[in-house]
């Protein structure tokens, strides 16, 4: 049986935080809000729960979890050899949307790990995740509250789709505020590697650290990884059952040009009698529905919060149309943009990207 509790999110209520923390206490597991995504939750140091998490999503064993902290002492009980560049990072970034991957020390399980010898913290800043790890008085293991190879959760209702009867809580609190999960760097090597594209744009974290952070191929979502660098780039992810074909350019100012392109790909489509939707830009979609396509709408080009924020409900919904294929916008690799296409990227089955005449 799983109990689904509401817990405001600014001023979560302490009895129920408190009675979400003795299911941990216990080896239960919940799922709880971030400000990225919600979290599937396990007392970090309780190895028989963290294994608990890999069956139920039917995650791969060599994915490592994230520890989530709320404190100094923490983080110093669960890593060796802090780099002074990760202190810049946690000052700039922490409580928020950055996770960093640190040489871990001999407390953290090798479950939480998958046997590496790393470890990816991070200090969440929703005030729901900070009470409940605070309640427990250990760091949570959590990876996305999604069953593997689905889009991550951004509301309670996608967990309750994926996990519900399947765990002991989850805690509602809303709608999450920024929809794709944390930017993770890796400080162990020199220069840093970005492994993951998030919120954190990886212009600031170049910024704060005064150096060059290394975006490999895989973390833009365009290859996969050979040496197990970040696991979870190994696998699909994200993906509705409705294959998706993303259209890229190399510049998506010209909506005009961006459009014609799209619509190119759709009607093609059409005309070998699939039934063909289109996930759009809020300037493009009223085009697309003119020319009669069901379309859902991510935002604004010029808002990529409200892109980001819509994007794993949007690729949830897109099963809903019915549509054999669906034909997805790009949108530039700038700031979030990164961490969008990634996304997309990894969600898509195919990709097209087109060159426009100059
Ligand atoms: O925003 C987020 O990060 C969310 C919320 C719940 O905190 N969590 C999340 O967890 O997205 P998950 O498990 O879905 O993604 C964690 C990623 C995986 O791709 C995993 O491979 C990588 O972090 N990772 C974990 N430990 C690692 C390590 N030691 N070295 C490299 N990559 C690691
Ligand atoms: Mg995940």
């Amino acid at each position: 049986m799983t109990k689904v509790v509401r817990v405001n999110a600014l001023k979560p209520d302490r009895g129920v935080i408190d009675e979400v923390a003795n299911v941990l206490k216990s080896g239960g597991l919940c799922a709880f809000p971030t400000e990225t995504v919600y979290g599937l939750g396990a007392d970090g140091y309780n190895r028989e729960a963290v294994m608990r998490i890999f069956k139920i999503k039917g995650r791969p064993p060599d994915n490592p979890l994230i520890m989530h902290i709320s404190s100094r002492e923490m983080l110093d009980e669960l890593v060796i050899d802090v780099p002074e560049i990760a202190y810049r990072l946690i000052d700039f970034a922490w409580p928020g949307p950055l996770t960093l991957v640190l040489k871990k020390s001999a407390k953290v399980p090798k479950e939480v790990t998958a046997g590496l010898p790393t470890v990816a913290i991070r200090c969440p800043g929703h005030p729901v995740a900070l009470d409940l790890i605070n309640a427990l008085g250990r760091p949570i293991a959590a990876p996305s509250a999604n069953l593997s190879g689905r889009p991550s959760p951004t509301n309670a209702h996608h967990v309750i789709e994926d996990l519900m009867g399947l765990i002991d809580v989850i805690v509602d609190s809303g709608e999450t505020f920024f929809g794709v999960e944390s930017t993770i760097i890796d400080v162990t090597s020199d220069p840093p590697t970005l492994l993951r594209p998030g919120p954190v744009a990886v212009e600031d974290l170049i910024r704060v650290l005064g150096k060059e952070v290394k975006i490999p191929l895989f973390a833009r979502g365009l290859s996969e990884s050979e040496v197990s660098l970040s696991p979870g780039t190994k696998y699909r992810h994200y993906s509705p059952n409705t294959p998706l074909l993303l259209v890229e350019l190399e510049d998506y100012r010209d909506v005009k040009a961006l459009t014609t392109v799209v619509l190119s790909h759709a009607n093609e489509l059409t005309s070998k009698g699939l039934k063909v939707a289109i996930v759009a830009s809020s300037e493009t979609a009223e085009q697309y529905r003119t020319m009669g396509y069901d379309v859902l709408v991510l935002g604004s080009r010029s808002n990529l919060f409200e892109v980001a924020h819509n994007l794993f409900d949007v690729l949830r919904l897109c099963d809903s149309l019915k549509a054999d294929i669906a034909v997805v916008e790009g949108f530039n690799e700038v700031g979030l943009g990164l961490a969008i296409m990634n996304r997309l990227r990894k969600a898509a089955k195919y990709r097209v990207l087109t060159t426009l005449p100059k």
